[in-house]
């Protein structure tokens, strides 16, 4: 049984792949799990080839693997090589999306379409690939990052965005289900506002403060703070969670 201040420990010679990992919370995420020993794999579209060698400089194992995670050819290729690099995957953490700030009018199809592919059918593709391995393992640890927007609904976001995020919801429940009996973990996480440069490009500073008021412990989250718990999510301290929906908002539900 893990202990607590053992559970980095849980880390060491995993494999784990991150997507959306140039930036914000799956960088942060990423090179956390890096330093506690994983094979780390960075997937993004424009890649994380500084970060990746910046990290095998100093010892860890990282790769960088550019790839468009709503793109299903480009998805099989990645995950084939990484499971021909490493002959076996133990975490997935989808995390990769897009926000857009818009009115329903001013939605348009291609605009949906784009925003329910990355943020969700990424989810699915990703997902599809992995759990064959994870199933002949029958272990694994699948992370998806949905968001406060999914649980309630979002001040910042579009109704694709929301509806996407809505969407990992169920999507999580149902293969929690579905891959329980081969001992595989599925949780997703609903982070609130966060400092990272998604927040940055989608919350007006006129907003912030008036933001900051309606947070119960008063502050926007670091990245730190969704950082731990999806780390937590991906180590065997979680061991009997499966299909939760974890929310980590500063109290706003
Ligand atoms: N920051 C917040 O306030 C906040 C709040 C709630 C939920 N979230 C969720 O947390 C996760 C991380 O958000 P963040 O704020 O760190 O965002 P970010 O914009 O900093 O990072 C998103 C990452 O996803 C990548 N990405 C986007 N489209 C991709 C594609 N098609 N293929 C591969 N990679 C792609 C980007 O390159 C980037 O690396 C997202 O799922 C987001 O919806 C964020």
């Amino acid at each position: 049984m893990t202990k607590p201040h053992e559970f980095t420990d849980n880390f060491k010679e995993k494999v784990a792949i991150i997507t959306g990992a140039s930036s914000g919370i799956g960088q942060a995420v990423a090179e956390a799990i890096a330093g506690y020993g994983a094979h780390t794999v960075f997937i993004s579209r424009s890649g994380a080839d500084a970060i990746a060698a910046d990290l095998n400089a100093a010892g860890k194992s990282a790769l960088s693997l550019h790839c468009d995670v709503s793109n299903e050819e480009q998805v099989k290729q990645a995950i084939a090589t990484i499971f021909d690099k490493y002959g076996r995957i133990d975490i997935l953490i989808n995390n990769a999306a897009i926000n857009q700030i818009a009115k329903i009018e001013d939605i348009s199809l291609e605009d949906w379409n784009r925003v329910l592919a990355t943020n969700l059918t990424s989810q699915f593709l990703c997902c599809k690939q992995v759990v064959p391995i994870m199933k002949q393992q029958r272990s694994g640890k699948i992370i998806n990052v949905s968001s406060i927007a999914g649980h309630f609904r979002s001040k910042i976001s579009g109704i694709h965005y929301v509806a996407s995020k809505a969407g990992v919801v169920g999507f999580t429940r149902q293969l929690a289900y579905e891959l329980a009996p081969f001992q595989i973990n599925v949780n997703a996480i609903c982070p609130s506002q966060t400092y990272t440069p998604m927040l940055a490009a989608t919350l007006p500073p006129e907003a912030e403060q008036k933001l900051i008021d309606s947070i119960p412990l008063g502050r926007i989250a670091s990245m730190e703070e969704q950082v731990n718990v999806i780390l937590f999510l991906a180590s065997e301290l979680s061991s009997y969670m499966t299909g939760a929906i974890v929310d980590v908002n500063g109290g706003q539900l």
